[in-house]
């Protein structure tokens, strides 16, 4: 939530004047590049603010709404060339999303200008402090506070990255701090608690950012900041300390997503590169992850094996899309592993007092390694004594590195802010766990492994195929346009496929959807059936064990009988299911566990032609943001 950049080159200065190499990029141009890459964690409102040598004050400019409308306002009024630059895009949390409210927050004498993300809990406390001494405030932001507090700070030390550290030691909640001060326009300072910060590093030039797709377009090479941290960059340096102001390390690595990963390429949307994506999403998460043996090695589970061996319950936590992957997933790890599989949701997870100890394996799921949410699950996890397994996808995020172990998923960046191929590689992740835990404990022999693994080495082809036929459900979405309540069924694996389409569906057409175990229908939800009701079902294959799918054709009936349209995702061949479907939807077959995989992908392509067919924006859908760091 909220998306942050910074940057600071030498381009002005012709050259460099002390013989470093200069960066020719301007720093407004840099930091709109950024904010469009981040704009998905939120789109309120957009913000700059530019610091030059010769500036006794800072030049800014903030616009209500989507980055379109600050960058139609600098059209008309353009600011000075500068070489410091802060940007921000907001997700509202204090003050509606108006110009004022909007980031960044300058101090009374227009010197300095603050941007923040996250929520600053004793603003109230602070805001008196400050009113009492004399200040007055603009906007109804707990921000402004840390820009008024920070600019006091700075009156007396007249540094800012002192005075930054001063700041960050007073405030309470979550942030994360840029600042910019015309007395130093080659500076940029930045604080980091409970919320994101990442470092890009260039040649006379460097970078700050919510995330890498901050810099992504001019440096690959990053540093990852740690909790409570201060960080100081000019064009030719990175400092780094704690709030105490002692220095502090940073980890160095190198972003393996290129630029062109986070561009549209030619689709209409975000989200429907996103699901183009998909074959490649579950290839990648599967590569690499085997020896010459055929026996799965994960190299990057640094949990010692006899812990793993002695593990008796695994709770995976996550939210949302996240968690329906984990919802999928416990049914292979139970079936593969013999291990009880909860899943919780992360926001109850940590204040229900979970039953949990060393032999606790807590898998901790997330696309953007941020989610407020999980970050406290996994604290918590972590002070009862349990080892904390994540399955991320963005490198140098928080979530990663305040766990035991990290399986990274490696779908490339999501910027659309409905998740789609973070699910499908969640759930490989998820299942690359399941089967290395099998192997270890010995639940599966070495050839039932590798078989497994070939089946879900199959499924890339398979996903794309189910894209591939993605016109007929396309058509059908623009059919339904006027559609109010669109219901979803599913039994076993496919009960979390039900709960993501409906998911998808309420986030991106705004529409009453609900997904229901096919089961459960007889036990109240069948009341919602009427004439025309549509439901989509998603029908195990034919080979499902326990009569799964003769239980769901049942259910199909059921529905028909009391005037339901149904339309069912079914596999290839199932000639039984055709008879009591409005619509179908063919997906190619595979085993039950992996069915889901296939299953979701014409329900994501649904929810989101019937968005576009609504003339909605599926890739920045109303109240949402991607990345959600406030809990
Ligand atoms: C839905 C969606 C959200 C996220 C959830 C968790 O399309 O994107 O439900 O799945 O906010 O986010 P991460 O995976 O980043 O922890």
């Amino acid at each position: 939530m909220c998306g942050i950049v910074g940057y600071t080159g030498l381009g002005l200065l012709e050259g460099g004047a002390d013989g470093t190499p200069a960066a020719t990029r301007h720093p407004l141009e840099v930091t709109l590049e950024g904010l469009r890459r981040l704009e998905y964690r939120g789109y309120d409102s957009a913000g700059v603010a530019l610091a030059g040598p010769g500036q006794d004050h800072i030049a800014f400019a903030k616009k209500s709404g989507k980055l379109s409308n600050l960058v139609g306002e600098l059209e008309e009024h353009p600011l000075p060339a500068a070489t410091a630059a802060i940007g921000h895009t907001r997700w509202a949390t204090h003050g509606g999303p108006t110009d004022t409210n909007a980031h960044p927050h300058l101090a009374a004498d227009g010197k300095l200008a603050v941007i923040h993300n996250g929520i600053i809990e004793n603003f109230a406390q602070l805001k008196a402090e400050l009113v009492d001494a004399g200040v007055t405030f603009r906007s109804e932001t707990d921000t402004e506070v840390a820009a008024q507090l920070l600019a006091q700070q700075y009156a007396q030390t007249k540094n800012l990255t002192e005075a930054m550290a001063v700041t960050a030691r007073r405030l309470e909640g979550t942030f994360t701090l840029l600042a910019v001060h015309a007395d130093d326009p080659l500076t940029v300072v930045g604080a980091r608690h409970d919320s994101p910060l990442v470092v890009g590093l260039g040649e006379g030039e460097n970078f700050l950012g919510s995330d890498v797709a901050a810099f992504i377009a001019f440096t690959k090479e990053a540093l990852e900041l740690g909790q409570d941290q201060i960080v100081t960059i000019t064009p030719t340096s990175v400092a780094v300390s704690d709030f105490q102001g002692n220095p502090a390390d940073a980890k160095r690595f190198t972003v393996d997503w290129d630029a062109a990963a986070a561009e549209k390429s030619g689709f209409d949307s975000f989200m429907d590169k996103e699901i183009h994506d998909q074959p490649h999403a579950v290839a990648d998460t599967l590569l690499g992850r085997t020896d010459l043996d055929g026996r799965l090695t994960l190299d990057e589970i640094h949990i010692d094996e006899a812990v793993l061996r002695a593990v008796d319950k695994i709770i995976v936590i996550a939210c949302g899309t996240a968690a329906y992957a984990g919802h999928v997933a416990k049914y292979a790890i139970e079936h593969w592993c013999r291990i009880p599989v909860e899943v919780e949701l992360s926001h109850e997870f940590r204040y229900r007092d979970p039953i949990v100890n060393e032999k606790t394996l807590v898998v901790a799921v997330s696309q953007s390694g941020e989610t407020m949410d999980t970050l406290m699950a996994v604290r918590h996890a972590r002070e009862q004594g349990a080892k904390v397994l994540s399955i991320v996808n963005t490198r140098g995020s928080t979530i990663p590195r305040e766990s035991d172990a990290v399986l990274y998923t490696h779908a490339g960046p999501e910027i659309a802010v409905a998740s789609t191929k973070a699910f499908l590689s969640q759930i490989t992740a998820a299942y690359l766990l399941g089967l290395y835990l099998a192997q270890l404990r010995g639940n599966k022999f070495p050839d039932e492994i590798a078989a497994l693994l070939n089946e879900l080495r199959d499924l890339p082809a398979k996903v794309q195929t189910v894209i591939e036929r993605g016109e007929y459900v396309r058509a059908t979405a623009r059919s339904m346009k006027d559609a109010t309540s669109v219901l979803f069924l599913g039994r076993h694996v496919g009960y979390p496929v039900a709960l993501e389409g409906a998911l998808k569906l309420k986030e991106l057409a705004y529409i009453h959807a609900e997904g229901f175990a096919a089961g459960e229908l007889k036990h109240g939800p069948i009341a919602l059936i009427d004439e025309g009701q549509p439901v989509f079902v998603v029908v195990p294959s034919p080979q499902a064990r326990h009569g799964l799918h003769s239980k769901v054709v049942s259910n199909i009936q059921e529905i028909r009988a009391r005037g339901a349209r149904t339309l069912v995702i079914a596999e290839d061949g199932d000639d039984e299911v055709r008879k009591y479907a409005d619509e179908i939807f063919w997906i190619p077959k595979a085993p039950s566990l992996l069915q889901p995989l296939l299953a979701v992908v014409p329900l994501q392509i649904f929810a989101m032609a019937l968005a576009t067919a609504k003339g909605l924006d599926v890739d920045q859908p109303r109240n949402l943001a991607k990345s959600v760091t406030v809990e």
